[in-house]
């Protein structure tokens, strides 16, 4: 279990987008999450491949990419190129799962799957040992602010398990509804990477906030 926290732009102030990043360059968050979204995947749309171009010239965190998107293989490339370092595809829109994760890490990034909620963890059994990061959703995606789904847990307790008899490498991370109430019960639970959007930039002091979700 590590202790890593990887702040959702999605929740800061597009307006001043530039200052939030370096607000995050000088924190101790570990990575950048962004959360692209396609309006045909889930009910809404966010920003795409020009914002991750350029929040990629001033940041200094490594790039966590959510992919919301139907057929997200068509865009690997372009991701790479934006300068994501994870990218995280869905389960539930991937055809051809193996396929993709290959191409993912041939072009030089790490892979990432994400479950919704209603999607078996036991189905990453054939894959856990090619994946860098299971991204475990706690809400359903498209939106932020929403409530933590208790259930949870208990998923991330069984996708632990399963990183463990596998002997995998992946990391846990989870998304969603992520607040001071919960944090130090996920990373209990297994999570090695928190994402959290609402909690960090509606926070008086956002850096103070990665901080002390760090610290559970
Ligand atoms: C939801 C996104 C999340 C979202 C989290 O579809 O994947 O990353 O930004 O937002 P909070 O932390 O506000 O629940
Ligand atoms: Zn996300």
């Amino acid at each position: 279990m590590k202790r890593l926290i990887a702040p959702s732009i999605l929740a800061a102030d597009f307006n001043h987008l530039y200052d939030e990043i370096l607000m995050i360059n000088d924190s101790e968050a570990d990575f950048i999450h962004f959360d692209v979204m396609d309006g045909v995947f889930v009910p809404n749309i966010s920003f795409g491949l020009p914002v991750i171009e350029h929040v990629n010239k001033i940041a200094r965190k490594p790039l966590d990419v959510h992919l919301m998107i139907v057929e997200p293989h068509k865009y690997l490339k372009d991701f790479k190129e934006a300068g994501a370092y994870y990218l995280n595809v869905h389960y539930e829109a991937c055809n051809h799962l193996n396929r993709t994760v290959n191409e993912i890490k041939e072009l030089g990034m790490k892979a990432a799957v994400t479950l919704n909620p209603h999607t078996q963890i036991e189905l990453l059994e054939d894959i856990i040992t090619d994946v860098d990061m299971v991204l475990i959703m706690s809400v359903n995606p498209g939106f932020g602010g929403q409530e933590f789904i208790e259930n949870s847990y208990d998923r991330i307790k069984r996708l632990k398990e399963l990183v463990v008899r596998k002997n995998s490498k992946a990391l846990i991370e989870v998304d969603g509804g992520v607040d001071m109430d919960n944090a130090g019960k996920l990373y209990e639970a297994g999570v090695d990477v928190l994402v959290a959007g609402t909690t960090i930039f509606d926070a008086p002091d956002p850096k103070q906030m990665i901080t002390d979700l760090k610290n559970g």
